[in-house]
């Protein structure tokens, strides 16, 4: 069967109603992202208000302060994906890509190990999915 113009166009909406069902799906889903347990949120927590002197540039609460807020759900540098958070975290912002000018070094300049920046990405992710909270 050869397809009419007309059935081609009926499978390109089709197509894209399904997408964005999907994500608005995804949206909705109280989950956490992949590899992310509810134990390295709350692990997350400490390190954010301790060892990774997250706290200091971000407020208490991730609000924000010299650095911006990371409850809001806007993103100066990422889609705000749980991946974009760990690879930000542990690269910082430099100079060169930073909007307010200030910089934010590799882990804010805290030493913590890699396993501890994926937990306090974690944190900052469940910041702005108050949902899975
Ligand atoms: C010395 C201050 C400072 C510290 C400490 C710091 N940050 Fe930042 N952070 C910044 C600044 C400044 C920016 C944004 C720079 C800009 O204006 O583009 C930023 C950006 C970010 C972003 C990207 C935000 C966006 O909108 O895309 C994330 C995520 C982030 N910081 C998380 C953290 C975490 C987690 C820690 C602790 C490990 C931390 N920061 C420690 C200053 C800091």
């Amino acid at each position: 069967m050869i397809a009419s113009p007309l059935s081609r166009a009926i499978v390109v909406v089709l197509t894209w109603g399904a997408c964005m069902a999907s994500q608005a799906e995804a949206q909705a889903a109280t989950s956490l992202p992949e590899g992310v347990t509810p134990a390295m949120v709350t692990e997350g927590a400490g390190i954010f208000k301790g060892a990774g002197i997250c706290f200091a540039c971000h407020g208490p609460d991730g609000k924000g302060g010299v650095g911006p807020n990371l409850t809001d759900g806007t993103w100066l540098h990422s889609k705000g994906s749980y991946a974009e958070i760990v690879q930000q975290v542990t690269t910082g912002v430099p100079a060169k890509e930073s909007k307010s000018g200030i910089v934010m070094p590799p882990k804010g300049g805290s030493t913590i190990s890699e396993a501890q920046v994926k937990a306090v990405a974690a944190y900052v992710w469940t910041l702005s999915h108050p949902a899975t909270k």
